[in-house]
Formats: structure tokens, sequence, C-alpha cells
């Protein structure tokens, strides 16, 4: 497709309320009323602590959720009438492990090949070619189980990108590793972005890879987008309205926007349940 309208995603007025029975308390308003456009070709940046409504936001995005309020459109379709079609523009890594340990490198991305419809002629050299692109051609047939933390996370990516998606959707791609391995895992992304003009929607809770890799970025905090803008505009923006901060981090623009901070534990490390996904998660890679 070479013709698109210059939005990649647009969610106007998006809620997402986790039900609970009555007796083990009330419920969740995970996503509060979430305005946000991420333009075609950027990478935007969804940021805030354990809790914020990340996840929650990307899985109806991805149409994992339904819409149960409010409207979510990739590319111009609605992904609540047209989930099918959104599936195939879609590349997806999930916070939660997606690569099978008892399968090589090369298995587990062909097998993505096929539920993702590629081509059967083209399969194995789509295959290679989405290995070599997260530098693990080498591996490829050794057993994933036998793999380093930041291996299984680029080989998640193989998995994604194997199906030539034009927006690429990353929940958490660098929790728990080394800062040799976060950094890789970017390297791998922006190569294939620069070669192919993909959109890439991610979230973390790294305020200095976000500042680093993201054109835009939305703080998100209980639920709702506390600001959004180029890291630079948001830092500009704090300058303005805070004399005592002359050079703010984002850090200090996530405070200035939520009212607390975010790495240092002030109130955001979310609920037990926040805690135990993220561990699993890092677990799992590290
Ligand atoms: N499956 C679920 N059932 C009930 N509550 C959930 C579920 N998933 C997330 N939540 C709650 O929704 C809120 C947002 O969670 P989530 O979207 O996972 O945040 P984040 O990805 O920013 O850490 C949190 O309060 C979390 O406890
Ligand atoms: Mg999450």
């Amino acid at each position: 497709m070479t013709t698109g309208p210059d939005e990649a995603v647009v969610c106007r007025g998006l809620t997402y309320t986790f039900r609970r029975g009555r007796r083990k308390g009330g419920d969740t308003r995970a996503v509060d009323g979430v305005d946000l456009t991420v333009r075609a070709g950027e990478v935007f940046g969804l940021l805030g602590p354990n809790g914020a409504g990340k996840t929650t936001t990307i899985r109806a995005i991805t149409t994992l959720l339904p819409t149960a309020s409010g409207m979510v459109e990739v590319f111009g379709r609605d992904t609540a009438g047209r989930r099918a079609e959104v599936r195939r523009l879609l590349g997806y890594v999930p916070q939660q492990l997606s690569a099978d340990a008892g399968l090589t490198g090369r298995e587990n991305v062909a097998l993505f090949a096929r539920v993702f419809d590629v081509p059967r002629a083209e399969r194995s050299a789509r295959v290679a070619q989405a290995l070599a692109a997260v530098d693990l051609t080498e591996a490829a047939d050794r057993l994933a189980g036998t793999y380093s933390g930041g291996m299984v996370r680029r080989l998640e990516l193989a998995q994604a990108l194997v199906s030539a998606p034009r927006l690429l959707v990353l929940d958490e791609p660098t929790v728990g590793l080394d800062p040799i391995a976060r950094a890789s895992v970017w390297e791998r992304v922006d190569a294939v972005r620069r070669a192919t003009g993909m959109t890439v929607l991610v979230t973390t809770h790294y305020m200095d890879e976000a500042d680093r890799h993201c054109d835009r970025i939305a703080l998100m905090d209980r639920g709702r987008i506390r600001a959004l803008g180029t890291p630079g505009e948001l830092k500009a923006r704090v300058r303005e309205q805070d004399a005592a901060l002359p050079d703010p981090t984002l850090d200090d623009v996530f405070r200035h926007f939520s009212g607390r901070g975010l790495a240092r534990g002030e109130g955001t490390e979310g609920d037990f349940n926040d805690v135990r996904r993220t561990r699993r998660t890092a677990n799992r890679v590290g």
C-alpha cells in the first residue's frame, strides 16, 4: 500500500474498565478518556509508571480488547468494525513472553509467518530476512530456550516484523534487559524503521530511552494522558512554568504534570498485581 492517512493511530475518548466482582472490590478504570494521535512514520512513546494503563491502551489499539467506549482507528480503519484488516497492518510484541523455548529461533519466526498469512512461496526468505534484521542469523537454528534475554527480545521482534507491518507496537520491549541488550533492541528497531518507514508505538517506563528514541511522547498516569508532545516541547513547557527547573529532565516533566515522581518510587509502584505482571516479564527475559 502506498497511500494512506497521515495518522497511523487515532484514539478518541478511549475508555476501558475492568469489571471485578463486588467481593473483590470495585472496578478499575484502566483507561479513562484517552485522546491521542500517532502520526505515520514516527516513533511514539507511551510513558508512565506501572498500572498507568499503557498495556490496556495498547491492547485496545491492537484489537485484543474490545473498544468498550470511545473510538480507535489504525490507518483509517476502525478497530471495532475492521478488526481483521487492522490486525494485518500490525506487528505486536506483547509484554508477556511470545517466543516458544522448545522451538528454534527460525521455527518461532516461521510460525508467525504462517499465522500472519505470509505467502508460502515467500516464507523462508522472509523468515531469514526478519532474523537477519535482528542479528539472529547465526543463532537461528538453536533452541530459543538457550537464548539470552536480549536475544529472546530480538527474536520476538523478528516474529512481529516477519509480516512487514506498517505499525509496530512494542510493549515494554526493554524491561529487565541490561543496558547493552536494551541499546541493541533499539538499534534494530531504528534500522528497520529507517529502511521501511514503519510507524512505531512503544511503551516504556524508562524516561531516558524515550528521550533518546521517541519523536513524541505521551505521559500517562492513572488512565489519563497528562501531557503530550516532543521531549523538547514538554521540557520547554516545564521550563516556562517552573523557574526552579531551568534544565528539566523527562522525569521532572512527569513529576510536573502528574504531581509525583516516576523513577524513585514516590507512590508510583502500582499495586501488587502490577508489580507481579512486570516481574514476570522481567524474569522471563532476565
Ligand atoms: N486483566 C486485568 N484485570 C483487572 N485489572 C487489570 C487487568 N489488567 C490491568 N488491570 C488494571 O488496570 C490498570 C492499568 O493496567 P495496565 O494497563 O496493565 O498498566 P501499565 O501497562 O501502564 O502498567 C491497573 O490498575 C491494573 O491493575
Ligand atoms: Mg504494561
